[in-house]
C-alpha cells in the first residue's frame, strides 16, 4: 500500500471490469469535478446520467445530514413504517402518471427492472418479453438477457429465456410477436446506451396501443430519461401513452444509489406478500435524499432548463457537425441527453483524450459516439464554456 499511487492500487485491487480512463477524481462542485491534484474539469457525463443537479448540492448535503442523524435504516426495512418514505411516496405520487399509483424503491436501475420482469410474468402468467435491438436493461442476469445488445449477452449463456427482440421504433415488428405468450414489452423512450436512437414522436402512443389491445402489460424503462433529463419529468407521461410499470433510477437522487418502479392499482391487486422484497428497498436515507433532488428540480423549474440548454447544446453541437462535416456522422438526442456520432472510433477516442487534456470529460460509447449528459442544472454558460473545449480540441486533432 505504501508508495502506491491510486492509480496503482486501483489498478492492482480493483476487479477489472471497467476500460478507465486515467483520472483520479478527489471531489466536486456543481457542474465541475477535481482531480487529487487540483486540477479542474468540466463533467459532460453527470456520472452517467446520475449526479442531476450536480456535485455536492447543498439540497443534497443537508437531507444527508439530516436524515442519517435520525435513522438511516428501519429496524425490519422495509417492513417497518418510515415517514421519509411517506413523504417521498407522496411526492411521487404528485409527478407520476395518475395510473401509477403504487411503488416500490429499489438501490439501482437493473434491480428495478428485474422486478418489473418478475411481476409482469408473476400478473399475466405468461412468460415471454418483448424488448428491442441495441436496448440497455441492466447488468444483472435477467436484465442482460432483456438487452438487445449482443456484447452484453453473449458471454453469459445460457440466459433466462423467453425474451423476443425486435428492432427499436418499428410497430409492425412487435405486432408479428406480441401475440406469443407475451407478459410485456419492455422500452426506452429514448435509447441512451444504445447510442441515443430517438424514435418518432407516436412510438410510445402506438405501442401503448397495441399492448393495450392485447392485453400485455409494457414496462416504460425511464432510469436514464426520467427526472426532466431530456425535459419533461418523464418522456412516458404524455396522455394517449398507457405505462404498466414504470421503471426509474439515475437522477432520482442525485447520486445516492437509488431506484424505483411505480405500477397500476390492478398490478398492486395480484401482487402478494414477499413477491419482492430487498434489504436495503426505500431505505429512509436514500428516500430523503430523493426527495430532496425531486422538490429542487421542481421547484426551480429545471424542465424548462433543461429544454432550453439542451436546445443549445444542439445547435452548436450542430454547427460544430457541418464545420467538421468529414469527422462527424450525426448529432441527435433530445434534452440534455445527446449523442455526437463521429465516422470512425479511432477519431472520437482521440479527440475525447485531448478533452480530458484540456478539462472537459465526456463519454464514449460503441467506440464512435461521445454521449454527453450533464447536470441537467447546467447553465447555458456552462455549456458554452463546454463546447468551446469540444470545438478548440477537435481543431487540435486535425
Ligand atoms: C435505460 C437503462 N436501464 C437500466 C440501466 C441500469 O441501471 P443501473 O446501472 O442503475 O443498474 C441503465 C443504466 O445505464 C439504463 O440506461
Amino acid at each position: 500500500m505504501k508508495n502506491m499511487d491510486t492509480f496503482q492500487i486501483e489498478d492492482k485491487y480493483h476487479a477489472s471490469f471497467a476500460n478507465k480512463t486515467k483520472i483520479s477524481i478527489e471531489k466536486g462542485q456543481g457542474v465541475y469535478v477535481y482531480d487529487e491534484w487540483g486540477k479542474k474539469y468540466l463533467d459532460f457525463t453527470a456520472g452517467w446520467g446520475v449526479t442531476s443537479i450536480g456535485h455536492a448540492h447543498p439540497v443534497i448535503i443537508e437531507a444527508l445530514l439530516n436524515q442519517s442523524k435520525k435513522i438511516i435504516q428501519n429496524p425490519n426495512s422495509g417492513a417497518s413504517y418510515s415517514p421519509a418514505r411517506a413523504k417521498l411516496l407522496l411526492l411521487m405520487h404528485e409527478i407520476l402518471p395518475e395510473n401509477l399509483p403504487r411503488v416500490f424503491f429499489s438501490n439501482s436501475g437493473a434491480e428495478a427492472n428485474d422486478a418489473a420482469i418478475k411481476i409482469a410474468r408473476k400478473v399475466t402468467g405468461k412468460l415471454n418479453i418483448i424488448s428491442t435491438l441495441k436496448s440497455f436493461h441492466g447488468r444483472t442476469i435477467s436484465t442482460v438477457s432483456a438487452t438487445g445488445q449482443e456484447n452484453h449477452r453473449n458471454k453469459f449463456n445460457p440466459l433466462i429465456e423467453n425474451h423476443i427482440f425486435v428492432p427499436y421504433n418499428n410497430i409492425q415488428s412487435v405486432k408479428e410477436v406480441i401475440e406469443k405468450d407475451v407478459a410485456a414489452v419492455i422500452v426506452e423512450p429514448i435509447q441512451g446506451e444504445g447510442g441515443i436512437n430517438v424514435p418518432d414522436q407516436d412510438y410510445l402512443e402506438r405501442l401503448s396501443f397495441l399492448c393495450q389491445e392485447n392485453d400485455v402489460l409494457l414496462i416504460v424503462d425511464e432510469i436514464q430519461t426520467g427526472f426532466c433529463r431530456t425535459g419533461p419529468l418523464f418522456m412516458s407521461g404524455q396522455k394517449k401513452v398507457k405505462v404498466d410499470i414504470l421503471t426509474m433510477a439515475k437522477g432520482i437522487a442525485g447520486g445516492f444509489p437509488f431506484g424505483a418502479f411505480a405500477i397500476t392499482e390492478e398490478i398492486n391487486d395480484k401482487i402478494e406478500k414477499g413477491d419482492h422484497g430487498g434489504t436495503y428497498c426505500g431505505n429512509p436515507l436514500g428516500c430523503a435524499v430523493a426527495y430532496s433532488v425531486i422538490k429542487y428540480i421542481l421547484d426551480y423549474n429545471i424542465q424548462e432548463n433543461v429544454e432550453k440548454t439542451g436546445k443549445f447544446a444542439i445547435r452548436e453541437l450542430k454547427e460544430i457537425m457541418a464545420e467538421h462535416s468529414h469527422l462527424i456522422k450525426d448529432v441527435r438526442g433530445k434534452g440534455l441527453l445527446i449523442a455526437v456520432e463521429f465516422y470512425d472510433e479511432n477519431t472520437a477516442s482521440t479527440f475525447a483524450s485531448k478533452c480530458l487534456e484540456n478539462g472537459l470529460i465526456l463519454n464514449v460509447i460503441h467506440g464512435n459516439i461521445i454521449r454527453i449528459f450533464p447536470a441537467i442544472n447546467i447553465s447555458k454558460e456552462e455549456i458554452f464554456e463546454g463546447l468551446k473545449i469540444f470545438r478548440n480540441s477537435l481543431l487540435s486533432i486535425l
